[in-house]
């Protein structure tokens, strides 16, 4: 969507850091991320060209006078983040939930009380798509601001076939006028209706049999999650839901123990998932199960933080046993209310125990790659997309060493500048 243009040099960099290749990185490669002291980078029609030293650059490619710059002033250059997991199509708010956590009462009490997901529900279902729209275009902004220029979207708040069609159009009709771009997922599966709780077959048979057709032959999500969790879906239920799915072109990735070992993992590797996210209950043999079949880990810290659980998934487990690992937002009402990939970032860091470098590739190549986009972008190399994010930073070290604050100056998606700071 974003017209590539003519080229453009970013200059006066004091590094590229980059995770490199097309397929996730696991185990102890994982840390591989290349740091490319004072280098360059140009850009054309939309891909990266080179990336290299200035006197390399000038020798390959000339002097370059007319050629549109960024300058870095003495930054850092990263890939732009990928955000693998969000659920962005909501309306309404729930702060007063938030409060409520807050004085004491748990997000599973919330929730069975007739709270949590299907208060968003019942906003969700009462909004217009472009209500909707608007509502993602928004969160879009903020997420370009810390510096993501490609994200994952899930419906789940619509429940019905026209409210989760309903859902999936408003991140269609967001994305293609937004620099940020969306991928989208099918999410029906994300509790039972209100209206169908009395028969939650009846509701799997409308999703398996209605909305998951109709959601393929209009073209509106390339993969199908599920909430497998005790209390919402079994481990059965979702293995019906997403083998529908797969029937019908859409690729399963799964909400897998996040409160409860529910067998999550396990269901993720017997499926080739291309992810399992959560994952903070998720058992050893579940880690064993995911590393043996190559599915990435989506880990979300930011929801265990904004749930106050004092746990966090076992990540450094993860890496050892050689699964890749990657980080998402979980942009959602409820669980997480954040668009920012740095502070997940940090909280990866400080929380999960992964280093500076996993964490950058966690954020970037792994999060491409399980989205199926791991040719395409998540790394600063020649012949990928060149969407990128310039940190006023003088290394990599600073996206956790200085927290709190915004540390993105500039971000280029498809070869464009489409934000400055300030
Ligand atoms: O990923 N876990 C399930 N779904 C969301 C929360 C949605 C909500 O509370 O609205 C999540 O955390
Ligand atoms: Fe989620």
């Amino acid at each position: 969507m974003i017209d590539p243009g003519t080229d453009l040099l970013i200059h006066n960099l004091s590094e590229v850091a980059t995770a490199e290749g097309t397929v996730p990185l696991r185990g102890a490669d994982q840390r591989r991320v290349r740091r490319i002291p004072g280098a360059e980078v140009l850009c054309r029609e939309g891909r990266i060209v080179f990336v290299g030293s200035p006197e390399e650059r000038t020798r390959s490619f000339g002097e370059l006078p007319d050629t549109e710059r960024l300058d870095g002033r003495g930054g850092t250059l990263i890939p732009g983040f990928v955000d693998p997991h969000t659920h962005l199509p909501w309306a309404g708010s729930r702060e007063e939930e938030f409060a409520a956590r807050l004085a004491g009462k748990t997000y599973q009490e919330i929730a069975a009380a007739g709270g949590g997901i299907l208060s968003t529900v019942a906003a969700t279902r009462r909004a217009g798509e472009e209500e909707l729209a608007a509502n993602v275009r928004r969160r879009l902004d903020q997420m370009l601001t810390w510096g993501t220029t490609t994200a994952e979207a899930k419906s789940g708040y619509g429940l019905s076939r026209e409210d989760e069609l309903k859902q999936l159009r408003a991140i269609r009709a967001a994305s293609s006028s937004h620099a940020v771009d969306l991928v989208p997922t099918l999410m029906a599966a994300h509790e039972i209706p209100p209206e169908h709780r009395a028969d939650r077959d009846r509701y799997l048979d409308l999703v398996c049999e209605e909305i998951i057709p109709a959601t393929a032959e209009q073209g509106l999500a390339r993969f199908c999650d599920v909430f497998c969790e005790e209390g919402v879906f079994t481990a059965a239920e979702s293995r019906r839901v997403l083998e529908a799915g797969v029937r019908h072109g859409l690729a399963p990735r799964l909400h897998a123990d996040e409160f409860v070992d529910s067998g999550g993992a396990e269901l993720a590797a017997e499926l080739g998932a291309l992810s399992a996210d959560h994952l903070i209950a998720v058992s050893p043999a579940g880690v064993d199960a995911m590393a043996r079949s190559g599915v990435t880990a989506v880990l979300l810290p930011g929801t265990s933080f904004f749930l106050m659980k004092h746990k966090y998934a076992p990540a450094r487990r993860m890496i050892e046993a050689g699964v890749p690992v990657a980080l998402a937002t979980d942009c959602n009402p409820g669980s997480c209310h954040t668009e920012s990939m740095p502070a997940v970032f940090v909280l990866a860091v400080f929380e999960l125990g992964l280093t500076i470098e996993e964490s950058l590739a966690a954020a970037t190549l792994n999060s491409a790659c399980c989205l199926g986009l791991g040719d395409e972008v998540g790394s600063v190399e020649p012949g990928k997309r060149a969407d990128l994010v310039l940190l006023d930073a003088p290394n990599l070290l600073h996206l956790a060493y200085h927290f709190g604050i915004n540390p993105v100056a500039a971000v280029v998606k498809g070869g464009r500048v489409v934000r400055r700071a300030g």
